[in-house]
């Protein structure tokens, strides 16, 4: 028993004093801590006072008394790191980061088992380039927000092959990202964070095929930061986070079909071109998308916005319609694959705004339309064009003109140009254009001079190793600067024609037609108002909102902003005629004395429904034309300037007539006059419910959305809230509920289901003012409101009463008794409660037509005005659509017939 006690005894003896001894021991290690220690400012703050570091808080050894981990991050440490780090070659982590040390970062060459090293966060003044010489396991380096001097990524580090994050934001590095930085060397670097240095040039090659998922270069500081194209993204199929944003990249973005993990990405505040691929926008895993402040073209893209943050800042960009996912103008598209086949070139992004190519108010580089519209000379000449020749210039059928000289194009002038019946030169001189010329037409000019190869069989050439670069060719042809240089000169006369010739257009449009009978037309006056026309390539335009934006963006009709200022003095306040949806209307003097009405979107409060409502009308109005529907004379859209112009109707509103007269001097409307007011307005309406070809609901019928012209001739105006009926107003549609009270149908108020019977009824409604005198609603009474609708049906149902309710203003005879009892009975059809039991327009019209034709207006009424101003309203040459070309020729005719 003793001897067993003793035994044990003696062991736990010789095992502490193996452990003291080993104590004793110090680590190999302790005098690069005590440097370290040393070296640092302040290590009070980390309490290392034991003689032995593997003792130290935030010091991890190994068994064998080595050194493996010091993790001293966010300490507040000063001081400098000492270059003795280096013999702790054990080291596998070494972690100094958010603290306030200075100093150069000592080189740690040779710590073969350094896995993680994190710089990030302090005040360190030099990276040394040997640094990563033989850190063969180094995983992680964080070097993020240090005021080094300037510095570039070492050679050493593809030492470093495995290397899984490299973190140097902000860390003032310089030059090119290395070629090196790819999945080459780097098999397992997930994680390349180099934002917000100095790195300029493009990204390498050798970034296709890496395994790289999170991807920061944005915001380089250097003066051309990073450019060039971002084509090798098609093949980094790893990613899942890109931040480009703020460099200069260009061209186009390829196709990101294989990009599957994408989720966050970020190209914004570049100058990328072309069309944003329809492989970004269907990538199943996206959640952030940023492309604002890019020359993007073609449609806006249509991303899920249920699912991904999108921001592109529309106007920000290049797109040719503003609606996500509305396709471009045929011209548009043309264009744009003329400019895919050169790489999308800024200088086209950059001017080819909007979705008319002939747009005068946007001059598109190179591109020169005739008034008609269509592309007549294409000059690119000089642009330092790399690419081929479209064969799709062939779908520019009016093409005159083809000026390509003095870039860099190579291949083959596409046979398909010799089916352009209209060209008459193609130059394509001083470019490395090769193969046969293809047979064009005798009369065509074709310069094929200053490239070397052209009229060679290609079949024994290699493309791309032109003899001669584009200088070189420039010098050796200068016999022919001559005639590119006229070239050029007939171009900009072409330009200057074209503009003149649709300035004149309008002029024809707005002034002078006025005038034409009286003056001959005599003088095509140059004038400062420019109030553009030109026709548009029409397109199918079935759908209500694509024809919106194509319209307002193609502009039919086009005033610029400055005309308008000049005759409306400015918008002033004493040019107020009114306001009113979404707007302010203004009127406005043209200089031959013709008078115009603007209306002036609230600036600033462009709000998603001003803006509908604003191509609402356009769209509505460049369709429908009627002598007694307001007339759109033309439009303007600037950056932050939507206006509607529309002829001016001297005589005010309706209700003005109606409710006020008293107030602004005027005489009470005699029961006449309020008759064929109601059947101007009728005939309006039964116009846009079915005659237009399609069916139009107006919503907001109301006497302050009838104008009366000198001659006291109604038209209806405010086309905001017009919606296209499909199958020619069969159908219901079903809308937010809008117009205003009083004159709403019940069913549409209830379900906010509209018909063209829901009009029917508001016209009911209009009918019982005229007779009553009474608003729709009264707020004068407002303890008392009472629906004129009720009123009305209660007081006419008693005979006695009903005399009692019409207007006393209307001198009652009993001819005027008769017809008014007839228009109130209609007055009560018209507001039945079930919308099938309400008569249609065109009864409304007959109703209405036979009860004047009884009565006779005393005076004939002058159509003459009217006539003229639509006449005005939308100048003969100008091919609309069909269907919306036949009500104007049906009002033409009866122009001709006067
Ligand atoms: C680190 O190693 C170098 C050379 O191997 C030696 O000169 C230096 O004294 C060592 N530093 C310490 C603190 O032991
Ligand atoms: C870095 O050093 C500068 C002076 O050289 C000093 O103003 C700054 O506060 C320091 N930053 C940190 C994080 O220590
Ligand atoms: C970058 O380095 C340059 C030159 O060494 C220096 O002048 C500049 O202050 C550094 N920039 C930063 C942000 O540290
Ligand atoms: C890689 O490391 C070895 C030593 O480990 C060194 O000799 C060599 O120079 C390093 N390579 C580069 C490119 O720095
Ligand atoms: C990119 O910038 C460099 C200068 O950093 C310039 O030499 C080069 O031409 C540019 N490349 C492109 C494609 O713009
Ligand atoms: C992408 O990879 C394909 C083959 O995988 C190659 O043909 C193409 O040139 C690569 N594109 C880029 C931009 O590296
Ligand atoms: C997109 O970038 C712009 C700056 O160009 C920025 O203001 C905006 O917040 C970013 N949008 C998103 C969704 O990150
Ligand atoms: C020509 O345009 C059509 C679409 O209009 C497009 O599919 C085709 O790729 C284009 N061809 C060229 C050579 O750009
Ligand atoms: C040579 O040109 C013809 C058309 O001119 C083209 O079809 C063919 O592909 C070209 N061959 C080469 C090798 O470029």
């Amino acid at each position: 028993m003793k001897n067993a006690h003793f035994a044990v005894f003696i062991f736990l003896l010789s095992l502490l004093s193996l452990i003291l001894s080993v104590h004793s021991q110090s680590s190999p290690d302790a005098a690069a801590m005590q440097a370290l220690k040393t070296s640092l400012g302040n290590p009070a703050n980390l309490g290392w006072t034991d003689p032995d570091p593997c003792s130290w808080d935030y010091v991890v050894c190994s068994t064998d008394i080595r050194v493996n981990q010091i993790r001293i991050g966010s300490q507040s440490l000063k001081g400098t790191l000492p270059p003795d780090l280096r013999n702790l070659t054990s080291l596998t982590t070494l972690d100094v980061m958010k603290n306030e040390l200075s100093g150069p970062i000592p080189s740690l060459a040779g710590l073969s088992s350094l896995q993680e090293v994190l710089f990030n966060d302090n005040n360190f003044t030099y990276f040394p380039p040997d640094f990563f010489s033989g850190l063969t396991s180094l995983q992680t380096i964080s070097l993020d927000y240090n005021s080094f001097e300037v510095w570039e990524i070492p050679v050493s580090l593809t030492n470093a092959t495995t290397l899984q994050k490299f973190s140097a934001n902000g860390a003032n590095v310089t030059g090119t990202i290395p070629g090196f930085l790819g999945g080459d060397v780097f098999p397992g670097l997930k994680s390349l964070n180099l934002a917000m240095n100095n790195l300029h040039g493009q990204l390498p090659e050798s970034f296709a095929g890496s395994a790289i998922e999170t991807l920061w270069l944005n915001g380089q500081n250097s003066d051309t930061k990073l450019n060039g194209s971002v084509s090798l993204l098609q093949n980094m199929t790893s990613l899942t986070q890109v931040w480009l944003y703020s460099n200069q990249l260009t061209g186009p973005l390829p196709d990101l079909s294989g990009l599957t993990g994408l989720k966050d990405f970020s190209l914004r505040d570049n100058q990328l071109t072309g069309i944003v691929p329809s492989s970004l926008v269907n990538l199943p895993g996206l959640s952030t998308v940023n492309l604002t402040n890019n020359l993007l073209q073609g449609p806006t893209p249509k991303f899920d916005t249920s699912k991904i943050r999108v921001d592109m800042r529309t106007g920000s960009n290049s797109f040719c319609l503003d609606d996500p996912g509305f396709p471009c103008a045929s011209q548009v598209n043309i264009l744009l694959s003329i400019a895919e086949s050169v790489g999308y070139p800024v200088v086209f992004a950059e001017s080819w705004k909007g979705n008319n190519p002939c747009d005068a108010s946007q001059i598109w580089k190179g591109i020169s339309c005739d008034s008609g519209g269509s592309i007549t000379v294409v000059n690119f000449q000089n642009l330092g064009l790399t690419g081929t020749i479209s064969s799709n210039f062939s779908q520019l059928t009016s093409l005159r003109h083809l000026l390509l000289s003095g870039n860099s194009l190579t291949g083959t002038i596409p046979t398909k140009l010799t089916t352009l019946s209209k060209l008459e030169k193609l130059d394509v001189s001083n470019n490395h254009i090769f193969g046969k010329v293809p047979k064009f037409r005798q009369n065509v000019i074709v310069n094929i001079h200053g490239n070397p190869d052209i009229g060679k069989d290609n079949s024994s050439f290699t493309p791309g190793t032109p003899p001669g670069g584009p200088s070189g060719t420039h010098g050796t042809h200068s016999g022919e600067t001559s005639s590119s240089g006229s070239g050029s000169k007939n171009t900009g006369k072409i330009v200057g024609s074209v503009i003149g010739a649709v300035c004149g257009a309008f002029i024809v449009g707005l002034g002078v037609c006025l005038y034409a009978r009286k003056r001959k037309r005599s003088s095509r006056v140059q004038s400062p108002n420019t109030v553009v026309i030109h026709p548009q390539n029409a397109g199918d335009g079935n759908a209500v909102l694509t024809a919106a934006s194509r319209w307002s963006i193609n502009g039919d009709e086009f005033a610029t902003i400055q005309v308008l200022r000049n005759v409306t003095n400015n918008f002033s306040e004493e040019n107020i005629l009114g306001k009113g949806g979404f707007g302010t209307v203004y009127r406005g003097e043209l200089h031959e004395g013709k008078k115009i009405a603007v209306k002036r979107m609230e600036s600033g409060v462009v709000s998603e429904q001003g803006l509908a409502e604003f191509k609402s009308e356009i769209e509505v109005l460049t369709k429908v034309r009627h002598r007694h529907l307001l007339a759109l004379l033309g439009f303007c859209l600037d950056e932050n300037e939507r206006l509607l112009i529309y002829e001016y109707m001297p005589m005010g509103t309706l209700s003005k007539h109606l409710f006020k007269w008293k107030e602004e001097g005027l005489k009470p409307l005699e029961w006449t006059r309020r008759l064929t007011i109601a059947l101007d307005v009728a005939r309006g309406v039964e116009y846009l419910h079915g005659l237009a070809h399609q069916s139009f609901i107006h919503r907001d019928l109301k006497p302050s959305n009838i104008l009366l012209g000198d001659d006291m001739k109604a038209k209806v105006a405010d086309f905001g809230l017009v919606r296209l009926v499909p199958d020619n107003g069969k159908h219901s549609i079903e809308t937010r509920v809008a117009g205003t009270f009083g004159y709403l149908a019940p069913e549409y108020a209830e379900t906010g289901r509209a018909t063209i019977k829901v009009d029917v009824y508001s016209f009911g409604v209009i009918l019982m003012e005229l007779i009553t005198g009474r608003k729709a609603v009264d707020a004068s009474d407002p303890e008392n409101v009472v629906h004129l609708v009720t009123w009305f049906r209660e007081t006419h149902s008693n005979k006695n009463t009903f005399q009692k309710a019409i207007d006393q203003s209307i001198e009652l005879n009993e001819e005027a008794l008769a017809s008014i009892t007839t228009v109130a009975e209609l007055a009560d059809h018209c507001c039945e409660k079930n919308p099938y039991k309400r008569p249609g327009m065109g009864h409304v019209v007959q109703v209405l037509s036979s009860s004047a034709e009884l009565w006779k207006p005393t005076e004939t009424i002058s159509y003459d005005m009217h006539e003229m101003e639509l006449d005005i309203a939308l100048p003969k040459s100008h091919s609309l659509q069909p269907e919306s070309l036949s009500p104007l020729s049906e009002v033409q005719v009866s122009h001709h017939s006067l």
